[in-house]
This record gives structure tokens, C-alpha cells and sequence, in this order.
């Protein structure tokens, strides 16, 4: 590969979330968020790991930055704890907000862009308690927190997302339950999404009224490019046909387009959760809401996938060691109890995800064509590799620096393509704790010792670091 420049202004940073790194989980007024309920289910989490101590980035906040600056970051993404900010869900809570207001001091003292998202994930368990995603009061109350978040940072911060991933949220919550809180409740999945989308129009409303001009608003999705595993195969034709549709377009088609997904009705014909249709869950003035205009679309990319509808052999039998939390698998797509996503031989990260760089250029000139998007950052992008510390104190993790390289040059052609990508944050700045697989799996640029808390920059971190400086990808 031969070093490529990057636009000017482009933004190369690194991204983490609240529960994964900062643990002090009980501090300044903290109240529990479903995932650390769902962290002490038996069998949800892969060794019963906890957010409790995470990185401890709680207490070594200013550290953390200090070593962002020593990279070169030119922006951080980071999310707010709703149960810090407002816990329970209810009044706004000094102290936390304190904490990110600390933050983003030291950010900008170091010169670093602040990138906030506003939720990411971690839902108060009292309001799951009250029906979580499931009832419509969660959305408004969201835009209650995130009012509270922006009249406290909304002085410094300009770039605000409002959701990471709703995917997780609503079909991995929801319907497949690998993620918290764990429910399996077939099409509730998509009553959840709607009302998570709700929460980011009513969001974006507000801010548009009430914010500055020169706010940059918007929402983090992670898409895919599902592929019939075998193109000639009906059923799995008609597999990736639905994984599109319950993956992507389900939430690109309102959000950006103000309509319902093509395609969503039919494969939820007859579908109801408590003896009701999703369709009774939307009221008027919904999809206005949700297809406002936004700034910026945030795309969090991992993975090629080939879907099938048809049974193949067990990864493990050809030559997969990963070790799934143990909780019994449901399909996280409504009706879709047959796909499967045999390999194709790609090769395969830690997590035995896919690389498919060129999946990404793909998904970028999509979004462009298929759905005429606003400026996009890729909000998220790595690899878990399971690392070592060497004789020589260092990380040579040769794999996931060439996972970041092929990504980034990914994202030149689509630029070269004439997609308007603005920015990459490379998940994650730290090893932390990767939900529902604990911390065995380590995605970070920064390898985190969980006994000392020590950090120590990786090769792939030293080399991003050389990257952002030069604002060239490099050999
Ligand atoms: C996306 C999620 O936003 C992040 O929290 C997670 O750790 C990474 N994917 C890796 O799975």
C-alpha cells in the first residue's frame, strides 16, 4: 500500500462508551443501568465480568486524556452515563454531571475535539423497570436527559450524537436477548427501535430550538453489507434479504428517507408482541420527527457477512476456539430462527467477525446513492486479537494494525469515490469490557492491565498515533 492523504479537517480519533471503561459504578450518586443487572444474570456475560472497576477510567480520567494527547487524537468520542447524569432516570445529579464536565475541559485543554454521545447503552434500570424501550414515556424521558447533558457541555461541545447503535439496544435487548435487558420477545425488537428512533427525533427537535447553529447533530448506526452466502440459493437470498431489513434499512429508511423500512410490514405480517402490532406503537407526527435532517451520520463498521437460510456446520468445526456466553441463542431478526452466517472463508478476527475491508467502501458509496446522506463519520471501527504482553514490555499486534490500515484505505476509496467522509474513530482507545464477552476480548489501541490498571500503547496505538500526526495513512 502506498501512503494516501486524508482530506484536510479530517478527524482521526479513537472512541469508548461509559459502562465499558469507567467503572466506579456506585460513585457521586450513580444508580444501576440494565447492564449491570444483566452483568450479574448467570450465563449472561462470559466469566460473570462486571462494568464495576471496567478501566477505572472514573478515577484516572485526567490520565486517560494525557495519553490521548500523547497520540495525537484529534477527537474523543465518549458517552454520557444517563444513570450518573439523572439517576433512575429522574433529577439531574450535579456530581455526575460534573465528571463530564471535567472532561471535557481537559479535552479541550489538550486540544482535543469532544465527540459526546448520548447514550450508549446504558439504560437506568428503573426506567427498564417501567417497560425500558418497550413503553414511549423511555423516549421522552431520554430527551429530558439529554437536555440536561447539553444545557451542561453544550458551552464547549459541538458534535452530539444522539444514539450509539440502537441495533444492540432494541434487537440484541429485545428479541435475541444477548445483550441487556436480556428480553426475548420476538417483534418487540422492533416496537424498542421505533421508540429509540422517537428518542432521537424528540432530541434532535429540541436541540435544533434550543441549540446553536453550529451544532453538529446526529445519530450512530452500525450497518452492514449482508451478502447471499450462496447467490444462487433462494433461501439465502431471501436471508440477506432480511437481515438487510431488520439491520439496516430499519433504521436508515425513517431516520433518512421518513419512512417506514421497505420491505418491514410484510416480514412482520401477523407478528404482535402482548397481542399488538408494531404499527399500534407509531402516532402521527412519528416519522416527521424522526427523519429530520441531521449533520452527520456516524457508521460503526466491524464486519462483512454472508447470510444464509439454510443450515452449515458449527464454526467450531472448522478450526473457531471463541467461546460464546453461554445464555441460549435466539435469533436477534424477528422470524428469522434460519439464518445463519457460515464463513467464507475471510479471514477472522478474535471475535471470528469477518474482515472485509472492502465491505466498508461498499456500505459508504451505499449510503451516498441508496440514501443521499448527510457527511458521514465512521464513528467506530477495530478488531479484537487476542494480545500479548511481550518480553520487551510492548503489544505487537501486527493484525490489528493492518485491520486499521485496510479500513482506513477503505474509506480513501470511498472518499476518491466521492463520498463525503468527514472522520474515523478507531475503537477503542482502551481494552475494556466488551459486554456480553466480558474482558476477554480486547479491541483497544491501549492494552489495559485489569489487575494494575497500568496502560501501555500497543504497536497498532503507536503507529495511529504516527497516522493522526501525519494526517496520512502510512505504510
Ligand atoms: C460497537 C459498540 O458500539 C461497542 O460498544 C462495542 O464494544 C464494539 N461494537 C465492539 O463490539
Amino acid at each position: 500500500m502506498t501512503s494516501r492523504n486524508f482530506p484536510p479537517g479530517f478527524l482521526l480519533g479513537a472512541a469508548t462508551a461509559a459502562f465499558q471503561i469507567e467503572g466506579a459504578v456506585d460513585d457521586d450518586g450513580r444508580t444501576p443501568s440494565i447492564w449491570d443487572t444483566f452483568a450479574r444474570v448467570p450465563g449472561a456475560v462470559l466469566g460473570g465480568d462486571t462494568g464495576d472497576v471496567a478501566c477505572d477510567h472514573y478515577h484516572r480520567m485526567p490520565a486517560d486524556v494525557a495519553l490521548m494527547k500523547e497520540l495525537g487524537l484529534s477527537s474523543y468520542r465518549f458517552s454520557i452515563a444517563w444513570p450518573r447524569v439523572r439517576p433512575d432516570g429522574g433529577a439531574p445529579n450535579q456530581k455526575g454531571i460534573d465528571f463530564y464536565s471535567r472532561l471535557v475541559d481537559e479535552l479541550l485543554e489538550a486540544d482535543i475535539l469532544p465527540w459526546v454521545t448520548l447514550h450508549h447503552w446504558d439504560l437506568p434500570q428503573a426506567l427498564e423497570d417501567e417497560g425500558g424501550w418497550l413503553v414511549r414515556d423511555t423516549a421522552e424521558r431520554f430527551r429530558d436527559f439529554a437536555l440536561t447533558t447539553y444545557d451542561a457541555l453544550g458551552d464547549r461541545v459541538r458534535h452530539w450524537t444522539t444514539l450509539n447503535e440502537p441495533w444492540c439496544s432494541a434487537f440484541l435487548g429485545y428479541t435475541g436477548g444477548q445483550h441487556a435487558p436480556g428480553r426475548q420477545e420476538g417483534v418487540a425488537g422492533v416496537i424498542a427501535a421505533h421508540h429509540l428512533m422517537l428518542a432521537h427525533g424528540l432530541t434532535i427537535d429540541e436541540l435544533r430550538h434550543q441549540g446553536r447553529a453550529d451544532d453538529v447533530l446526529g445519530i450512530t448506526l452500525n450497518l452492514t453489507v449482508p451478502e447471499p452466502f450462496d447467490p444462487d440459493e433462494l433461501a439465502d437470498v431471501d436471508a440477506a434479504e432480511r437481515v438487510d431489513v431488520f439491520w439496516n434499512r430499519i433504521f436508515l429508511d425513517p431516520i433518512l428517507l421518513g419512512r417506514h423500512a421497505r420491505g418491514l410490514e410484510e416480514r412482520t405480517a401477523g407478528m404482535t408482541w402482548r397481542g399488538q402490532t408494531w404499527q399500534e406503537f407509531v402516532r402521527d407526527g412519528d416519522l416527521a420527527l424522526i427523519g429530520a435532517p441531521l449533520d452527520v451520520l456516524g457508521v460503526n463498521y466491524y464486519h462483512g457477512d454472508a447470510a444464509s437460510g439454510r443450515p452449515h456446520p458449527e464454526p467450531e468445526l472448522l478450526g473457531s476456539r471463541i467461546v460464546h456466553p453461554p445464555r441460549p441463542v435466539v435469533s436477534p431478526f424477528p422470524g428469522g430462527a434460519d439464518i445463519t452466517f457460515p464463513r467464507r472463508g475471510l479471514p477472522v478476527t478474535g471475535l471470528d467477525w469477518e474482515v472485509q475491508p472492502e465491505g466498508l467502501t461498499r456500505l459508504l458509496v451505499r449510503l451516498r446513492d441508496e440514501y443521499d446522506a448527510p457527511p458521514i463519520h465512521v464513528t467506530e471501527n477495530g478488531a479484537a486479537y487476542p494480545d500479548t504482553v511481550d518480553a520487551d514490555g510492548r503489544v505487537h499486534d501486527i493484525e490489528r494494525r493492518a485491520f486499521l490500515a485496510d479500513h482506513l484505505g477503505a474509506i480513501l476509496d470511498a472518499i476518491d469515490a466521492g463520498v463525503d467522509v468527514r472522520g474515523y474513530f478507531a475503537w477503542s482507545l482502551l481494552d475494556n469490557f466488551e459486554w456480553a464477552y466480558g474482558y476477554e476480548q480486547r479491541f483497544g489501541i491501549v492494552h489495559v492491565d485489569y489487575e494494575t490498571q497500568e496502560r501501555i500503547v500497543k504497536d497498532s496505538g503507536r503507529w495511529y498515533a504516527d497516522v493522526a500526526r501525519a494526517g496520512r495513512l502510512l505504510d
